[in-house]
């Protein structure tokens, strides 16, 4: 039988392990597998837990809450997030406990009873400051929302001291010794579960984080990964410089254009957009031929950028796939914010600017002009325009009043 790991006295890990997933929500890689973690509290009236596991491990959480308690004491359930790797074992734990209150966040109301499956269950809705207390132990709720679905919560039990941050401070890394003091190296881990889950919504990051600072946090007990207890507030504080990270360059904000180019007609327009944008000392223009970039450097230049434009030029009715390889790895940048705007040289239909307009406008850039097209060699009198173009996009993205085009 699976025993639960005390963590804290009182608090227990009943978590489970699965070490041989190698892709996580398809975009993720898991070299180390990953755990889902989920804790139970012993209070002098009864117990609360904190989240479930995945649906297929339910049995060893359950076997891991039999070793220290029977199902009659449980009191409370507090689930701060519904994603199925922690909601998985809800519906048999409200079935084993239909006595027990439910703890959400107003956010995953609409979520609760189809996730539960089941109408039968008492639940409350809280937020930052409801507390709950129960035998001399006290739960601060604390919301924490996008981080990473809209019904994120946090939680603080303020006689030890702990965090229970939910994926926030979380990392897909399997190792049986479960501490942060004890596993091996797990950094990388830490940093690319921040790059692909949290990085997206940094400004709630740093909202989070100016909640927790108002707590002294001894230990996090997050959703995956080692539960840290040593100096936690390193982990923290390297939340805090990733999410602060600004996108200025010398004080100055920073444009870069990343193009595609078969005949060098759009490689021209780009460097007249350069050019124009360049006038304003004040600004710093960066350009970048697409094909000779890997995602890692895409995504690096694109976090430091205030403005984004993507020139190419149609290949077989379509974008050429540099263009789509940089627009799908937006998808892990917070584009709040953010200005972009598209052009190329086409010879018959140029369905490929038009694409990459509305898929900016549906990442929620910001575009505020036309995109430029060009029929295959810019004239003079285009490539002024474009010059122009360079102009009015950095006026904009210097705080110039705009109009929307979408
Ligand atoms: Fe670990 Fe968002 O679930």
């Amino acid at each position: 039988m699976k025993q639960a790991i005390e963590v804290t006295k009182e608090l227990y890990y009943i978590g489970v392990s699965d070490e041989d997933i190698r892709t996580f929500d398809i975009i993720m890689k898991t070299a180390n597998g990953t755990t889902y973690n989920a804790y139970l509290l012993k209070t002098d009236e009864g117990v609360i837990i904190f989240d479930t596991v995945k649906e297929e491990f339910a049995d060893e959480f359950f076997e891991k809450i039999e070793s220290v308690c029977s199902y009659d004491d449980i009191k409370y359930i507090i689930m701060h997030h519904l994603e199925p790797d922690h909601s998985g074992a809800l519906p048999e734990l409200t079935r084993r406990v239909p006595h027990a209150k439910i703890f959400i966040s107003p956010m995953a109301q609409p979520m609760l009873k189809s996730i539960a499956k089941t109408e039968d269950m008492e639940f409350e809705t809280v937020w930052t400051k409801k507390q709950l207390s129960l035998g001399g132990k006290t739960i601060t709720f604390l919301s924490t929302p996008n981080l990473h679905w809209p019904e994120t919560m946090s939680s603080y039990l303020e006689e030890d001291k702990v965090l229970f941050s939910g994926d926030v401070f979380g990392s897909h890394y399997y190792d049986s010794r479960l501490f942060d003091d004890l596993v091996g190296d797990f950094e990388y881990a830490f940093k690319y579960y921040y790059d692909h889950i949290m990085r997206p919504f940094k400004s709630d990051v740093v909202k989070a984080l100016s909640l927790y600072d108002k707590y002294e946090v001894e230990t996090i007990c997050n959703l995956h990964g080692p539960i840290m207890r040593t100096n936690p507030q390193r982990y923290i504080e390297r939340y805090r410089e990733w999410s602060t990270k600004t996108d200025r360059l010398h004080g100055k904000k920073i444009i870069s254009i990343f193009y595609v180019t078969s005949y060098k007609n759009t490689k021209e327009m780009a460097q007249s957009i350069y050019d124009g944008i360049e006038l304003d000392d004040s600004l710093i223009a960066n350009i970048y031929d697409l094909t000779s970039l890997d995602e890692q450097n895409m995504l690096s230049i694109l976090e430091e950028s205030t403005g984004i434009l993507i020139g190419a030029p149609t290949i077989n009715g379509d974008a050429p796939k540099p263009v789509w390889d940089l627009l799908s790895c937006m998808m892990l940048l917070e584009k709040r914010g953010k200005f972009g705007g598209c052009f190329g040289s086409y010879g018959w239909s140029g369905e490929a600017v038009d694409m990459i307009h509305h898929r900016l406008g549906a990442l929620n850039f910001r575009i505020p002009l036309q995109p430029m097209k060009v029929k295959l060699i810019p004239t003079e009198e285009e490539l002024l325009a474009c010059h122009d173009y360079g102009t009015e996009f950095g006026k904009i993205v210097n705080g110039k009043m705009m109009e929307m085009t979408l």
